[in-house]
């Protein structure tokens, strides 16, 4: 895979959204500069010059304007929609059709980072071509720039048939939510003689043309052998400090959800404690007539 950065601007204009983001803000964690839009060889380079990056969820246009804003690089449509948007709890019964416009209102709000959308469980495990056809609907009507799908080997054949068509892919292996009734629950992954394994998967999906892989619930010095081996990034969740990148469930790292987080999950807010108050305070006002006041009403 070539390292060299693309050319900064689309010699085809910018599409509708008007003008781009300038070149050198919005810099993760205020450091270096990122593009004007992330592409996968810039990727590619901050691994090769050793520079970590923070890759969010996102499922809506908010956050995604938000997230792209501070200079995250890569937003991840998860399926993990699943339990964050629609309410379930696995990420098992998400469908396609639930996905894709999730996917496009990333997609069109987000003016710098790259879009990765996931493929739902039961949209590519049938066939190369169940898999094929899935992903170019989130590529067409999602508008994303990559899909993810969860799976080692037997994913290779997908895998190749997706980046040959110029699809690309970032591969998932450790623990694969979507996997969880055979896994038998929420358990970390390569752990012993496992670990030969998970190298080798890893090594099989970049081969096949992956262009990042994420590491979920792995030791983290089995993280830290597979991001050695590897030429393209590693993603870790709960994985340690050893990989290219990191990647957070916006709502977990945002403090919206209720209940215990994973150990691997850090609040970096408190949404959930702030939007509570707001919305006491709000029914408080509508109930004494404090709102709406003089200021926030037209007169005759
Ligand atoms: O669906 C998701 O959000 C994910 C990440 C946690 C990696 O797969």
């Amino acid at each position: 895979m070539s390292t060299d950065a693309p050319e900064e601007q689309s010699p085809y204009g910018s599409g509708s959204r008007g003008s781009e983001p300038p070149a050198t803000s919005g810099a993760p964690g205020g450091t270096a500069p990122l593009p004007r839009r992330v592409r996968i060889p810039h990727l590619q380079a901050m691994k090769a010059e050793g520079r970590r990056w923070a890759m969010l969820t996102a499922y809506d246009m908010y956050a995604a304007q938000i997230f792209d804003e501070a200079g995250i690089p890569v937003l991840l449509v998860g399926d993990s929609a699943g339990n964050n948007v629609y309410g379930y709890e696995t990420t098992v019964p998400v469908t396609l059709d639930e996905m894709i416009p999730l996917v496009r209102a990333v997609s069109s709000a987000a003016r710098r980072a790259l879009v990765v959308a996931d493929l739902p469980f039961g949209s590519y495990g049938a066939s190369v071509e169940q898999g094929f056809a899935s992903a170019v609907r989130l590529m067409k009507e999602g508008l994303a720039h990559a899909v993810k799908l969860e799976g080692g080997t037997a994913m290779v054949p997908l895998v190749r048939a997706l980046t040959g068509a110029g699809i690309p892919v970032m591969a998932h292996v450790g623990f694969t939510p979507q996997s969880e009734h055979q896994l038998g629950g929420y358990r970390v992954q390569g752990r012993g003689d496992a670990a030969d394994a998970l190298v080798d998967e890893a090594r099989a999906l970049q081969e096949a043309g992956a262009f990042s892989v994420v590491l979920e619930m792995v030791p983290s010095p089995v993280a830290a052998r597979v991001t050695e081996v590897l030429e393209i990034p590693t993603i870790g969740i709960g994985a340690g400090s050893g990989t290219d990148a990191q990647v957070l469930v916006w709502s977990d790292f945002a403090g919206l959800r209720s209940g215990k987080a994973p150990r691997f999950v850090k609040k970096y807010a408190d949404l959930r404690g702030t939007l509570l108050d707001a919305a006491r305070a709000y029914a408080a006002d509508v109930e004494s007539g404090a709102f709406p006041d003089a200021s926030h009403s037209f007169e005759s």
